[in-house]
Protein backbone atom coordinates (compact mmCIF):
# COMPACT_ATOMS: atom_id res chain seq x y z
CA UNK A 1 0.00 0.00 0.00
CA UNK A 2 1.05 3.42 -0.71
CA UNK A 3 3.62 5.61 1.42
CA UNK A 4 1.18 7.80 2.51
CA UNK A 5 -0.82 5.38 4.70
CA UNK A 6 2.33 4.10 5.64
CA UNK A 7 4.29 6.93 6.74
CA UNK A 8 3.39 6.38 10.74
CA UNK A 9 5.34 2.79 9.72
CA UNK A 10 9.15 2.08 10.93
CA UNK A 11 11.38 4.49 8.62
CA UNK A 12 14.58 3.06 7.50
CA UNK A 13 16.71 1.53 4.96
CA UNK A 14 15.88 -0.89 1.95
CA UNK A 15 19.23 -0.63 -0.32
CA UNK A 16 19.12 -1.45 -3.86
CA UNK A 17 18.81 -5.02 -5.75
CA UNK A 18 18.26 -6.32 -8.66
CA UNK A 19 14.74 -6.08 -10.56
CA UNK A 20 12.65 -8.61 -11.83
CA UNK A 21 12.90 -9.17 -15.15
CA UNK A 22 10.46 -8.51 -17.65
CA UNK A 23 8.11 -11.63 -18.65
CA UNK A 24 8.90 -13.31 -15.36
CA UNK A 25 5.71 -15.06 -15.65
CA UNK A 26 6.91 -18.57 -14.87
CA UNK A 27 3.67 -20.84 -14.88
CA UNK A 28 1.47 -18.81 -17.11
CA UNK A 29 -1.03 -20.30 -18.78
CA UNK A 30 -2.74 -19.95 -22.53
CA UNK A 31 -6.32 -18.51 -22.95
CA UNK A 32 -7.05 -14.93 -23.15
CA UNK A 33 -5.24 -13.34 -26.16
CA UNK A 34 -4.39 -9.70 -27.39
CA UNK A 35 -1.70 -8.65 -24.84
CA UNK A 36 -0.07 -5.82 -26.14
CA UNK A 37 3.26 -7.59 -24.98
CA UNK A 38 2.39 -11.19 -26.43
CA UNK A 39 3.34 -12.97 -23.23
CA UNK A 40 1.22 -15.67 -22.71
CA UNK A 41 -1.75 -14.48 -19.98
CA UNK A 42 -1.10 -15.45 -16.10
CA UNK A 43 -4.17 -17.30 -15.32
CA UNK A 44 -5.40 -17.66 -11.34
CA UNK A 45 -4.70 -21.60 -11.43
CA UNK A 46 -1.15 -20.71 -12.61
CA UNK A 47 -0.64 -17.93 -9.74
CA UNK A 48 -2.19 -20.51 -7.19
CA UNK A 49 1.10 -23.18 -7.98
CA UNK A 50 3.72 -20.32 -7.67
CA UNK A 51 5.43 -21.52 -4.13
CA UNK A 52 8.52 -21.16 -4.15
CA UNK A 53 8.98 -24.00 -1.93
CA UNK A 54 8.29 -26.14 -5.11
CA UNK A 55 11.16 -24.45 -6.92
CA UNK A 56 8.92 -21.66 -8.43
CA UNK A 57 10.28 -17.84 -9.05
CA UNK A 58 8.57 -15.63 -6.50
CA UNK A 59 5.78 -13.90 -8.16
CA UNK A 60 5.97 -10.10 -9.10
CA UNK A 61 2.71 -7.94 -7.83
CA UNK A 62 2.36 -4.34 -8.71
CA UNK A 63 -0.43 -1.99 -7.84
CA UNK A 64 -2.18 -0.17 -11.23
CA UNK A 65 -5.08 2.37 -11.20
CA UNK A 66 -5.49 2.95 -14.93
CA UNK A 67 -4.89 2.43 -18.26
CA UNK A 68 -1.41 3.47 -18.90
CA UNK A 69 -0.27 2.57 -15.16
CA UNK A 70 -1.56 -1.18 -16.54
CA UNK A 71 0.55 -1.14 -19.60
CA UNK A 72 3.58 0.21 -18.23
CA UNK A 73 3.18 -2.61 -15.64
CA UNK A 74 2.54 -5.25 -17.88
CA UNK A 75 5.18 -4.11 -20.15
CA UNK A 76 7.70 -4.43 -17.09
CA UNK A 77 6.31 -7.91 -16.94
CA UNK A 78 4.83 -8.60 -13.65
CA UNK A 79 2.79 -11.43 -12.75
CA UNK A 80 -0.56 -9.70 -11.50
CA UNK A 81 -1.48 -5.88 -11.35
CA UNK A 82 -3.42 -5.32 -8.36
CA UNK A 83 -6.13 -2.62 -8.80
CA UNK A 84 -5.55 -1.74 -4.98
CA UNK A 85 -7.78 0.32 -3.00
CA UNK A 86 -4.67 2.88 -2.52
CA UNK A 87 -6.26 4.21 -5.26
CA UNK A 88 -7.49 6.46 -2.29
CA UNK A 89 -4.33 7.32 -1.46
CA UNK A 90 -2.09 7.49 -4.43
CA UNK A 91 -4.12 8.94 -6.90
CA UNK A 92 -7.80 10.32 -5.02
CA UNK A 93 -6.09 12.35 -2.56
CA UNK A 94 -7.67 10.72 0.38
CA UNK A 95 -6.05 9.76 3.79
CA UNK A 96 -7.38 6.26 4.01
CA UNK A 97 -8.55 3.69 1.45
CA UNK A 98 -12.11 3.97 3.99
CA UNK A 99 -13.30 6.48 1.18
CA UNK A 100 -13.25 4.45 -1.99
CA UNK A 101 -16.54 2.74 -2.62
CA UNK A 102 -17.58 -0.50 -5.41
CA UNK A 103 -18.35 2.19 -7.59
CA UNK A 104 -14.99 3.67 -7.61
CA UNK A 105 -13.19 0.32 -7.69
CA UNK A 106 -15.22 -0.87 -10.87
CA UNK A 107 -14.27 2.37 -13.28
CA UNK A 108 -10.37 2.27 -11.95
CA UNK A 109 -10.83 -1.87 -12.58
CA UNK A 110 -12.14 -1.00 -16.26
CA UNK A 111 -9.83 1.28 -16.74
CA UNK A 112 -6.73 -1.58 -16.14
CA UNK A 113 -8.67 -4.05 -18.12
CA UNK A 114 -8.60 -2.08 -21.29
CA UNK A 115 -4.99 -2.17 -21.28
CA UNK A 116 -5.75 -5.95 -21.93
CA UNK A 117 -2.47 -6.85 -20.13
CA UNK A 118 -1.04 -10.52 -19.74
CA UNK A 119 -0.79 -10.15 -15.90
CA UNK A 120 -3.46 -11.56 -13.88
CA UNK A 121 -5.92 -7.98 -13.13
CA UNK A 122 -7.08 -8.58 -9.31
CA UNK A 123 -9.34 -5.93 -7.72
CA UNK A 124 -9.46 -4.78 -4.37
CA UNK A 125 -13.20 -5.25 -2.69
CA UNK A 126 -13.38 -1.64 -0.89
CA UNK A 127 -14.58 -1.74 3.07
CA UNK A 128 -18.02 -2.80 3.36
CA UNK A 129 -18.24 -4.33 0.47
CA UNK A 130 -17.96 -7.83 2.29
CA UNK A 131 -19.10 -7.02 5.68
CA UNK A 132 -22.71 -7.20 5.31
CA UNK A 133 -23.39 -10.15 3.97
CA UNK A 134 -22.22 -12.97 1.68
CA UNK A 135 -25.63 -12.00 -0.93
CA UNK A 136 -23.91 -8.85 -1.16
CA UNK A 137 -20.16 -10.11 -0.91
CA UNK A 138 -20.62 -12.02 -4.13
CA UNK A 139 -22.87 -9.25 -5.94
CA UNK A 140 -19.73 -6.20 -5.25
CA UNK A 141 -17.56 -9.53 -6.35
CA UNK A 142 -19.44 -9.67 -9.22
CA UNK A 143 -19.26 -5.71 -10.31
CA UNK A 144 -15.49 -5.56 -10.24
CA UNK A 145 -15.46 -8.90 -12.70
CA UNK A 146 -17.76 -7.55 -15.12
CA UNK A 147 -15.52 -4.36 -14.67
CA UNK A 148 -12.76 -6.44 -15.62
CA UNK A 149 -11.41 -8.26 -12.70
CA UNK A 150 -10.17 -11.33 -12.82
CA UNK A 151 -9.88 -12.46 -9.11
CA UNK A 152 -11.00 -10.46 -6.07
CA UNK A 153 -9.08 -9.35 -2.78
CA UNK A 154 -10.59 -8.33 0.46
CA UNK A 155 -8.58 -7.68 3.97
CA UNK A 156 -9.10 -10.23 7.38
CA UNK A 157 -8.70 -13.03 8.97
CA UNK A 158 -11.53 -15.93 10.26
CA UNK A 159 -14.67 -13.53 10.30
CA UNK A 160 -13.79 -13.29 6.86
CA UNK A 161 -14.62 -16.63 5.77
CA UNK A 162 -18.11 -16.79 4.96
CA UNK A 163 -17.62 -14.04 2.59
CA UNK A 164 -14.63 -15.32 0.87
CA UNK A 165 -16.36 -19.05 0.81
CA UNK A 166 -19.46 -17.41 -0.71
CA UNK A 167 -17.72 -15.72 -3.37
CA UNK A 168 -14.94 -18.44 -4.18
CA UNK A 169 -18.50 -20.70 -4.39
CA UNK A 170 -20.09 -18.40 -7.14
CA UNK A 171 -16.89 -19.02 -9.24
CA UNK A 172 -14.70 -15.71 -8.25
CA UNK A 173 -10.99 -16.75 -7.29
CA UNK A 174 -10.58 -14.52 -3.64
CA UNK A 175 -6.65 -13.14 -3.19
CA UNK A 176 -6.82 -12.68 0.79
CA UNK A 177 -4.90 -9.91 2.62
CA UNK A 178 -3.79 -10.24 6.81
CA UNK A 179 -1.25 -8.49 8.78
CA UNK A 180 -1.72 -4.42 8.55
CA UNK A 181 -5.31 -4.67 6.48
CA UNK A 182 -5.27 -0.46 5.96
CA UNK A 183 -9.11 -1.16 5.94
CA UNK A 184 -9.08 -1.70 9.72
CA UNK A 185 -6.30 1.66 10.15
CA UNK A 186 -9.60 2.82 12.94
CA UNK A 187 -9.77 -0.73 14.91
CA UNK A 188 -5.92 -0.64 14.84
CA UNK A 189 -5.20 2.99 16.31
CA UNK A 190 -3.36 3.73 12.96
CA UNK A 191 -0.67 1.95 10.38
CA UNK A 192 1.23 -0.40 12.71
CA UNK A 193 3.44 -3.32 11.85
CA UNK A 194 1.34 -6.35 13.22
CA UNK A 195 2.01 -9.91 14.90
CA UNK A 196 5.16 -8.57 16.61
CA UNK A 197 3.93 -11.13 19.25
CA UNK A 198 4.18 -15.06 19.65
CA UNK A 199 0.11 -14.79 20.23
CA UNK A 200 -0.62 -12.36 17.56
CA UNK A 201 1.83 -13.95 15.73
CA UNK A 202 0.09 -17.45 16.04
CA UNK A 203 -3.38 -16.57 15.25
CA UNK A 204 -2.11 -14.43 12.03
CA UNK A 205 -0.80 -18.04 11.06
CA UNK A 206 -4.62 -19.46 12.21
CA UNK A 207 -6.24 -17.06 10.33
CA UNK A 208 -3.83 -17.65 6.86
CA UNK A 209 -4.75 -21.27 7.44
CA UNK A 210 -8.49 -20.22 7.83
CA UNK A 211 -8.48 -18.20 4.64
CA UNK A 212 -6.43 -20.38 2.63
CA UNK A 213 -8.97 -23.25 3.92
CA UNK A 214 -12.08 -20.86 2.16
CA UNK A 215 -10.79 -21.03 -0.68
CA UNK A 216 -7.83 -18.37 -1.27
CA UNK A 217 -5.82 -18.92 -4.09
CA UNK A 218 -2.90 -16.42 -2.56
CA UNK A 219 -2.78 -13.96 0.57
CA UNK A 220 -1.06 -10.47 0.79
CA UNK A 221 0.87 -10.40 4.16
CA UNK A 222 1.20 -6.89 5.08
CA UNK A 223 3.58 -5.43 7.40
CA UNK A 224 4.74 -8.05 9.49
CA UNK A 225 7.98 -9.38 11.15
CA UNK A 226 10.09 -11.30 8.28
CA UNK A 227 10.01 -14.88 10.62
CA UNK A 228 6.35 -14.44 11.03
CA UNK A 229 5.83 -14.17 7.21
CA UNK A 230 8.28 -17.13 6.49
CA UNK A 231 5.95 -19.01 9.17
CA UNK A 232 2.84 -18.46 7.82
CA UNK A 233 4.99 -19.32 4.10
CA UNK A 234 5.59 -22.73 5.43
CA UNK A 235 2.04 -22.95 6.68
CA UNK A 236 -0.12 -22.46 3.84
CA UNK A 237 -0.07 -24.24 0.77
CA UNK A 238 -1.14 -21.09 -1.62
CA UNK A 239 1.36 -18.36 -2.17
CA UNK A 240 2.18 -16.03 -0.12
CA UNK A 241 2.44 -12.23 -1.41
CA UNK A 242 4.58 -9.82 0.88
CA UNK A 243 4.76 -6.05 1.48
CA UNK A 244 7.03 -4.99 4.47
CA UNK A 245 6.71 -8.85 5.51
CA UNK A 246 10.24 -9.57 4.11
CA UNK A 247 12.28 -11.92 1.97
CA UNK A 248 10.60 -14.97 2.51
CA UNK A 249 6.79 -15.09 1.06
CA UNK A 250 6.34 -16.68 -2.51
CA UNK A 251 6.05 -13.22 -3.93
CA UNK A 252 6.20 -9.32 -3.35
CA UNK A 253 3.97 -6.61 -4.34
CA UNK A 254 4.97 -2.78 -4.68
CA UNK A 255 2.62 -0.03 -4.68
CA UNK A 256 3.69 1.73 -8.23
CA UNK A 257 3.62 5.31 -7.11
CA UNK A 258 6.21 4.01 -4.43
CA UNK A 259 8.01 1.94 -7.14
CA UNK A 260 8.20 4.95 -9.14
CA UNK A 261 8.83 8.17 -6.97
CA UNK A 262 5.37 9.15 -7.45
CA UNK A 263 4.29 8.88 -3.89
CA UNK A 264 4.17 11.82 -1.29
CA UNK A 265 4.97 12.11 2.71
CA UNK A 266 7.62 10.03 4.31
CA UNK A 267 8.79 6.66 2.75
CA UNK A 268 8.30 3.47 5.24
CA UNK A 269 11.30 1.12 4.92
CA UNK A 270 10.11 -1.64 2.62
CA UNK A 271 9.96 0.83 -0.25
CA UNK A 272 12.27 0.40 -2.48
CA UNK A 273 12.48 3.07 -4.83
CA UNK A 274 13.25 2.48 -9.23
CA UNK A 275 12.96 5.91 -10.43
CA UNK A 276 12.08 9.37 -9.43
CA UNK A 277 9.59 9.98 -11.85
CA UNK A 278 8.09 12.59 -10.20
CA UNK A 279 11.30 14.74 -10.40
CA UNK A 280 11.09 13.48 -14.27
CA UNK A 281 7.69 15.16 -14.60
CA UNK A 282 7.95 18.23 -12.99
CA UNK A 283 11.42 18.84 -14.87
CA UNK A 284 8.88 18.51 -18.28
CA UNK A 285 6.30 20.77 -16.91
CA UNK A 286 8.69 23.62 -15.69
CA UNK A 287 10.52 23.28 -19.78
CA UNK A 288 7.29 23.56 -21.23
CA UNK A 289 6.17 26.58 -19.18
CA UNK A 290 9.88 28.52 -20.02
CA UNK A 291 8.92 27.49 -23.61
CA UNK A 292 5.49 29.18 -23.81
CA UNK A 293 6.76 32.16 -21.42
CA UNK A 294 9.61 32.74 -24.00
CA UNK A 295 7.85 32.34 -27.07
CA UNK A 296 9.59 29.05 -27.86
CA UNK A 297 6.40 27.19 -27.87
CA UNK A 298 5.28 26.24 -30.28
CA UNK A 299 7.09 26.52 -33.33
CA UNK A 300 6.41 27.11 -37.05
CA UNK A 301 6.71 22.84 -37.32
CA UNK A 302 4.04 22.59 -34.46
CA UNK A 303 1.83 24.86 -35.80
CA UNK A 304 -0.86 24.38 -38.62
CA UNK A 305 -1.08 26.90 -41.46
CA UNK A 306 -3.43 28.07 -44.25
CA UNK A 307 -3.46 29.43 -47.51
CA UNK A 308 -1.89 33.17 -47.84
CA UNK A 309 -5.33 34.50 -49.16
CA UNK A 310 -7.17 33.17 -45.83
CA UNK A 311 -4.93 35.62 -43.87
CA UNK A 312 -5.43 38.36 -46.27
CA UNK A 313 -9.23 37.74 -45.68
CA UNK A 314 -8.86 38.10 -42.24
CA UNK A 315 -6.88 41.21 -42.21
CA UNK A 316 -4.10 39.66 -40.16
CA UNK A 317 -0.57 39.20 -40.91
CA UNK A 318 0.77 35.78 -41.59
CA UNK A 319 2.80 34.72 -37.97
CA UNK A 320 6.59 34.42 -39.51
CA UNK A 321 6.00 35.17 -43.05
CA UNK A 322 4.33 32.64 -45.81
CA UNK A 323 3.78 28.77 -44.96
CA UNK A 324 2.53 25.68 -47.10
CA UNK A 325 -0.97 24.94 -45.63
CA UNK A 326 -1.25 21.51 -43.99
CA UNK A 327 -4.21 19.80 -43.30
O1 LIG B 1 -4.41 -1.48 -2.07
C1 LIG B 1 -3.24 -1.88 -2.13
O2 LIG B 1 -2.38 -1.23 -2.72
C2 LIG B 1 -2.92 -3.15 -1.47
C3 LIG B 1 -1.53 -3.65 -1.36
C4 LIG B 1 -1.39 -5.05 -0.97
C5 LIG B 1 -0.41 -3.07 -1.93
O3 LIG B 1 -3.78 -3.76 -0.98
Amino acid sequence: MGAAYLGGMDAGDGGPAPAAGPAAAAGAAPGRTGSPEGRRPVTVPAVRLRKRRAGHQPLVVVTAYDTPGARIADAGGVDVILVGDSLANNVLGYEDTLQVTIEVMAHHTAAVARARPSALVVADMPWLSYHLGAEDAVRNAATLVRAGAQAVKLEGGTSRVPAIEAIVGAEIPVMGHLGLTPQSVLAMGGYRVQARDADAAASLRDAAQAIAGAGCFSLVLEGVPDVVAAAVTDAVDVPTIGIGAGPACDGQVLVYHDLLGLAHGPRPKFVRQYADLEAVAVEAVAAYAADVRSGTFPSDAESYHAAPEVAERLGAAPPGGSRTPVR
